[in-house]
């Protein structure tokens, strides 16, 4: 299947882009420490689904916030809803959506954290981390 290199260079601290992989949106989020900390605030049992569900760990790894990244800063996810694939929308201080500012689907309202993870709302699972690699300090590797 087809891998996409992408340059993270460019992405703002705060800011999301889109990029798109085996046809679904792939979201890359550069987080701030605030969203970093906020995400590891968040006790396991708070959570909908403990499962980290992270393609480059093990399979029922838990879903701490260490375990849905690589790096910190770097959050990067499959955009598409685990409820009914709609694409969230992602919350940032101009435009915040939802109560736990990651992203809401408004398809049916699943509200989703700082690090992915459903925390509200219809959706069965966390927003899926596809596998990738850093090639360099800004770049990396998807699929
Ligand atoms: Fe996202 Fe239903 S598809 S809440």
């Amino acid at each position: 299947m087809a891998s996409i290199e992408v340059d993270l260079s460019a992405i703002q601290a705060g800011q999301q882009v889109i990029f798109k992989w085996r046809g679904h949106p792939l979201f890359v989020r550069r987080r701030t420490p605030k969203e970093i900390a906020e995400a590891r605030a968040v006790s396991l049992n708070d959570l909908v689904d403990r499962v980290a569900r992270n393609a480059n760990i093990a399979e029922n790894a838990p879903a701490s916030d260490e375990n849905r990244v690589i790096k910190p800063e770097w959050l990067v996810l499959v955009g598409v809803c685990t409820h009914l694939g709609c694409t969230p929308t992602v919350s940032t201080p101009q435009s915040p959506q939802g109560s736990y500012g990651g992203w809401l689907c408004h398809c049916h309202g699943s509200d989703y954290d700082t690090a992915g993870r459903i925390r509200k709302g219809p959706a069965p699972q966390n927003l899926a981390v596809p596998p990738y690699a850093f090639t360099g300090p800004t770049k990396i590797k998807i699929g």
